[in-house]
């Protein structure tokens, strides 16, 4: 079985830290990568961090996934409310996906409340800053233990 857990970012988030502070905090991704590797060496996993711009590389990663990976941590950024091909992606994975919002998308703009990756995901973290990831981390190591 996989010891590995893909941690996947989707666009703008390479600014964390720099992009609005006040809605999305002040680590970076790196950071935020760091807290997952602490999270799931706890756990006896490994972590695959990703992050882009573009939507094709992270369907790849989800590909990606299908060979090498236990679960997915996904924040998807604002393709989470726009796209069709991410939803279709992570349902050819077979293993847990947690997806992740660093703000609560359900007390913002109406545009960020539908989201196409809630429909396949095992469970949904929104509005716990960066410690969302942490959690999402834990959560695919107790589904997959
Ligand atoms: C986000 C919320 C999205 O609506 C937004 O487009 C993002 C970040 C979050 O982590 O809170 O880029 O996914």
């Amino acid at each position: 079985m996989s010891k590995t857990i893909f941690v996947l970012n989707g666009p703008n988030l390479n600014l964390l830290g720099k992009r609005q502070p006040e809605i999305y905090g002040h680590e970076t991704m790196d950071d935020v990568k760091a807290m997952c590797v602490a999270e799931a060496h706890k756990h006896g996993f490994d972590i695959r961090y990703h992050q882009s711009n573009r939507e094709y590389e992270l369907i790849d990663w989800i590909h990606e996934a299908r060979e090498k990976g236990a679960g997915i941590v996904i924040n998807p950024g604002a393709f989470t409310h726009t796209s069709v091909a991410i939803f279709d992606a992570l349902n050819t994975f077979d293993g847990p996906v947690i997806e992740v919002h660093i703000s609560n998308v359900h007390k913002r703009e109406a545009f960020r409340h539908h989201s196409y990756v809630s429909l396949r995901a095992d469970g949904v973290i929104a509005g716990c800053g960066t410690q969302g990831y942490v959690f999402g981390v834990a959560r695919i190591a107790a589904l997959v233990a």
